[in-house]
């Protein structure tokens, strides 16, 4: 069952040092907003070339941003060296708290957190599951009590929403310290319970399944996007689905055997959104703006 309460008065643990499981798109931007936040932080992947692409990403987003002048050369250094990886899960011992963002796969979860609960005996451990069973991989361990659910929205170090998951046996402390966590890292944390894709993805699946609807009822992107914009929306769907690419959730849904007719066509056509130069709209090369 959903259970959307936050303790009161219950103290959060201090975190002095994190932990990032996988160095794929979630892991390396999860692992950025705490070197971002001014916490150590060490990145392990199976895969040594996944943890060198994952820190060539991060650190190509801190020089851009040097070059923008929003941060400087010197706090640029600061973070690269709160920054460290390694490939042996070893590497997260004095780790106070972990953050998984390994593969969505059940049996690599509970492999990862049953090697965790050795490794790291006093650790909170996080999952950054989209959708699978908080409960199922809590129970890899022996302390279930301290297992909760993180979940970052792509890309992590923008998106400021954090799902903090209470999962059946979460103790209280540990819930708030997910929360403060989330606040430390700047983001807007929200307190959900373990069910199919807690709220955020809900939400937006909804708003994504209109969108095909009112496409195949006739309705033009743009028209779609308005009338979400004029509701204060910062973006209309179709827009959003356009920068973040449409082959993201197209993979998935071929994984799953599902088909969204509209949105589907256009990725079989190669039609991915703004990396491609098309997809509900077009753009120029390296515009944003799509051209009406
Ligand atoms: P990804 O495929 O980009 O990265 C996964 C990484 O995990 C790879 O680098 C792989 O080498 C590594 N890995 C595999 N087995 C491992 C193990 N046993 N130990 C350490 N590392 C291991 O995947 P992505 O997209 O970053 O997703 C990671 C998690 O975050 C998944 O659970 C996913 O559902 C969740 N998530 C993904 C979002 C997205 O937009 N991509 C958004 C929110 C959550």
């Amino acid at each position: 069952a959903m259970r959307l309460d936050l303790p009161a008065g219950v103290a959060a643990r201090r975190i002095g040092r994190a932990a990032v499981i996988g160095a794929g798109t979630m892991g390396a931007g999860i692992a950025a907003c705490f070197a971002n936040a001014g916490l150590p932080v060490v990145m392990v992947d199976v895969s040594a070339e996944s943890l060198a692409r994952g820190r060539d990403t991060i650190e190509k987003t801190w020089a851009a941003a040097v070059q923008r002048g929003k941060l400087t050369a010197a706090e640029m250094e600061r973070r690269r060296a709160l920054l460290t990886t390694a490939t042996d899960l070893a590497a997260v011992a004095g780790a106070e708290l972990v953050v998984e963002a390994a593969v969505e796969d059940m049996a690599v979860k509970r492999d990862v957190f049953a090697a965790l609960d050795t490794i790291a005996p006093d650790a909170i451990l996080a999952t950054n599951t989209s959708y699978l069973d908080i409960d199922a991989i809590a129970a890899a361990t022996r302390r279930p009590g301290r297992v909760l659910g993180l979940h970052f929205f792509s890309p992590a170090t923008v998106m400021r929403l954090v799902e903090v998951v209470r999962a059946a046996e979460t103790d209280p402390e540990v819930l708030a310290t997910g929360v403060a966590i989330a606040r430390t890292l700047g983001k807007v944390p929200v307190v959900v319970g373990v069910c199919h894709g807690f709220v955020g993805n809900r939400m937006l699946r909804v708003r994504t399944t209109e969108t095909e609807r009112l496409l195949l009822a006739g309705a033009l992107p743009y028209e779609i996007d308005a009338a979400l914009t004029e509701f204060g929306f910062p973006m209309g769907p179709c827009a959003v689905g356009d920068l973040a690419g449409l082959d993201i959730a197209w993979r998935m849904r071929k994984a799953q055997g599902a088909r969204a007719e509209i949105a589907d066509r256009l990725c079989e056509a190669g039609r991915f959104g703004q990396k491609t130069g098309r997809g509900y709209f077009r753009y120029e090369p390296g515009s944003r703006t799509p051209i009406r």
